[in-house]
């Protein structure tokens, strides 16, 4: 595996690959990688002949008060685990590297489907996602592009821009990857203490809750949201921010469940923000 850190290198990397004829499959992430993060990287090379990824802690999809400092990151490891899965370049890049000129003036902001669900407690947060990402598509240049769908909104606000702003290339949302127990994998579950990882099962819990009652039959919203409810309401310690029904393309709260509906939930466990969902009927 080769590892770049400027633009010059990323290109020059590129263009090797690009001479050998590779279809680039490419794999943006902030590090600390999970299975979740790995597993992306197996959709990449089941889809183009090399794997790309980056790794950019990247400040302008933080809020003054978010986790940008401590957030999690080991590039040693990550470097070892990202090769030993097959990544073929990694880009690495510093904050002066992606943002030369400082913040960027111009940013790429989502309409209402941004503001919805992380959106309204994150304000910001996908102006700052989907600027990186267009600026990321546009340094690597990418056949297709993976994500997870444990970042749900995040997936959806990217497919939306590919399609709006008609950019080349291909986009995969791959399944979330959990622990054996349910919990979604995340970077973020390293700040959880023994006690609080336990707590946050009651994310998965909920949701489960909400898939059995539409797995039952039932299809209006509050009896689905509710039975996820009552599952997080007996677990004081998690401090929900949203649990919603909604719809899979528009976010927008939905009154009856079908197939294809998403129940998507956030809350804190202590200091750590975690959000899930599920696709109703799966
Ligand atoms: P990060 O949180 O590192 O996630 C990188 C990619 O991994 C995202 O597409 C995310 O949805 C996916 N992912 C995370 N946990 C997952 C899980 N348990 N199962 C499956 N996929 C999972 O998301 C970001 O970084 C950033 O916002 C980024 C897109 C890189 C822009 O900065």
């Amino acid at each position: 595996m080769r590892i770049v850190r400027t633009r010059a290198e990323l290109r020059e990397a590129l263009g090797e690959l690009r001479a050998d004829g590779r279809t680039i499959g490419f794999v943006p992430t902030m590090g600390w990688l999970h299975e979740g993060h790995l597993a992306l990287v197996d959709q990449a090379r089941a889809r183009a002949s090399a794997a790309v990824m980056s790794i950019f802690v990247n400040p302008l999809q933080f809020g003054p008060n978010e986790d940008l400092a401590s957030y999690p990151r080991d590039l040693e490891r990550d470097t070892r685990v990202a090769s030993q899965r097959g990544v073929d370049l990694l880009f690495a890049p510093d904050v002066e590297t992606m943002y030369p000129t400082g913040d960027p003036i111009v940013r790429v902001v989502p309409g209402a489907i941004g503001s919805r669900l992380d959106g309204a407690f994150r304000p910001g947060h996908f102006d700052g996602v989907l600027t990186v990402v267009l600026k990321l598509f546009n340094l690597v240049q990418p056949d297709v592009a993976v994500f997870g769908r444990k970042d749900y909104q995040q997936a959806t606000l990217i497919r939306r821009m590919v399609s709006d702003l008609d950019l080349p290339l291909e986009i995969v949302v791959a399944p979330s990857v959990r622990a054996d127990d349910g919990l979604a994998l995340s970077s973020r579950n390293a700040y959880l203490s023994a006690a609080e990882r336990e707590q946050a099962l009651g994310l998965y819990r909920s949701l489960r809750a909400g898939e059995e009652a539409f797995g039952a039959g039932r299809r209006d919203a509050p009896a689905i949201v509710g039975a996820a409810r009552a599952v997080l309401d007996a677990t004081p310690a998690v401090k929900v921010q949203y649990l919603e029904l909604v719809d899979p393309d528009t976010l927008e709260p939905l009154e009856r469940a079908v197939a294809g509906s998403v129940l998507a939930v956030a809350a804190h466990v202590g200091r750590t923000r975690l959000i899930d969902n599920v696709v109703l009927g799966e």
